[in-house]
C-alpha cells in the first residue's frame, strides 16, 4: 500500500516529516511522479495539479489537507467513486476564530485610526468611539459557528446564516432566510465553502442590500467574492472597508488595485493553516477505516461539495 503527498514545497516538508513520524512503515511518494502509479492508494492533497491524479487507478481515498475542497472538487478527472474527507481540526478552528476576532476587533476598536494618530505623534483620545456591531456570520460550520461562538460569549450581537437549519446559542437564519439575515447586520464575515451557489455571492448586488455601511471579512475563498464589486461599493459608501484573506487570484496580482486602498487590509490566505500533526492523524486514520470498511470521519458530500 502506499501514499502520495500532492502539495506546494513549503507545505509538503512539514507534512513529510509528520508521516514519516506517524507511519514510519508506509510507502510515501512525494508529488505524483511514479512509475508504479498502481502502487497509491491513498492522497493527501493540497492544491494538486488537474488530471495528476488520475493515473492512480488504485486510489481509495483522497483526503483534503485543507477546509476547503473546492481545489479537488474543481478537478473534473477525480474518479467519481472515490470517498473524499476533509481536515476538520479544533486548532484551525481556534486560529480562523482568531483570526476574525483581530479583524472585527480592529475594526471595532478603531485600531486604524489610533496607527493613523500615533504616525502623527497626535493624542486621539476622545475622537474615536468603539462601533457598535451587529456580526453575521455567512455560513455556520465548523469554521463559523466557532467564531460566532466566541463573538457570541464576548457579548457581541451576532448572528448566522447557513444552507440547513443549525442549533445555535445566537440568532441564526437558513435556506430562503438570507435577506432577513442581512437585514440587521453591520458587518459580514464570510466563511462559507466555494460552490456553484456561492460563487461571486458577494457581489455590488449583495452589498446593495446590506445596512449602509457595513465591514466586511472574507476568509473563505477568493471566488465568492467579485473584487472590482467591492472596491465600487467601498467608494460608493457601501461598505465601510474591508478585511481579506482571499483573492480571486492567488497571490494577489502586484497590480491589483486592492494593495493600495486604504479601505482594504490584505493577509496572504493565512487565516487558518493546516496543522501538520492533526490533519496525518486524521488521514491515517480514514485510510484505515475504508480498508476496514468504516464509516469515514468527515466525509465530503460531492453535492453539497463540503
Ligand atoms: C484553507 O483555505 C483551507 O481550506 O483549509
Amino acid at each position: 500500500m502506499g501514499f502520495a503527498i500532492i502539495a506546494p514545497p513549503t507545505q509538503t516538508k512539514k507534512w513529510e516529516i509528520e508521516f514519516n513520524k506517524q507511519a514510519p512503515n508506509e510507502d510515501l511518494l512525494i508529488g505524483y511522479e511514479t512509475e508504479n502509479p498502481e502502487e497509491i492508494e491513498c492522497v493527501l492533497v493540497w492544491g494538486h495539479p488537474k488530471g495528476s491524479l488520475e493515473k492512480f487507478k488504485n486510489l481509495k481515498l483522497i483526503f483534503s489537507m485543507g477546509a476547503g475542497v473546492d481545489h479537488i472538487l474543481n478537478d473534473e478527472t477525480i474518479p467519481k467513486n472515490i470517498p473524499i474527507s476533509r481536515i476538520v481540526d479544533p486548532q484551525m478552528a481556534f486560529s480562523m476564530t482568531n483570526y476574525i476576532l483581530m479583524a472585527v476587533l480592529n475594526y471595532q476598536r478603531c485600531w486604524y485610526d489610533f496607527q493613523d494618530s500615533q504616525r502623527k505623534g497626535h493624542w486621539a483620545q476622545f475622537e474615536f468611539d468603539e462601533k457598535i456591531l451587529s456580526i453575521g456570520i455567512l455560513g455556520i460550520g465548523h469554521l463559523g459557528m466557532d467564531a460566532a461562538d466566541a463573538f457570541h460569549r464576548l457579548g457581541f450581537k451576532v448572528s448566522g446564516y447557513s444552507n440547513s437549519p443549525k442549533k445555535t446559542i445566537f440568532p441564526s437564519f437558513h435556506g430562503n432566510q438570507f435577506e432577513d439575515f442581512l437585514a440587521d447586520i453591520n458587518v459580514l464575515v464570510c466563511t462559507v465553502p466555494l460552490t456553484p451557489k456561492t460563487k461571486g455571492l458577494l457581489n455590488f448586488e449583495l452589498f446593495c442590500k446590506l445596512n449602509y455601511p457595513t465591514y466586511l471579512v472574507n476568509v473563505s475563498r477568493g471566488g465568492v467574492h467579485i473584487e472590482r464589486d467591492i472596491v465600487r461599493a467601498i467608494d460608493e459608501g457601501k461598505l465601510t472597508g474591508a478585511f481579506l484573506d482571499v483573492f480571486e487570484k492567488e497571490p494577489l496580482p502586484k497590480d491589483s488595485p486592492l494593495w493600495q486602498n486604504p479601505k482594504i487590509k490584505i493577509t496572504p490566505h493565512i487565516a487558518s493553516l493546516t496543522y501538520a500533526k492533526e490533519s496525518i492523524r486524521q488521514a491515517l486514520e480514514n485510510f484505515r477505516r475504508v480498508k476496514q470498511g468504516n464509516k469515514l470521519l468527515n466525509e465530503v458530500n460531492r453535492q453539497n461539495m463540503y
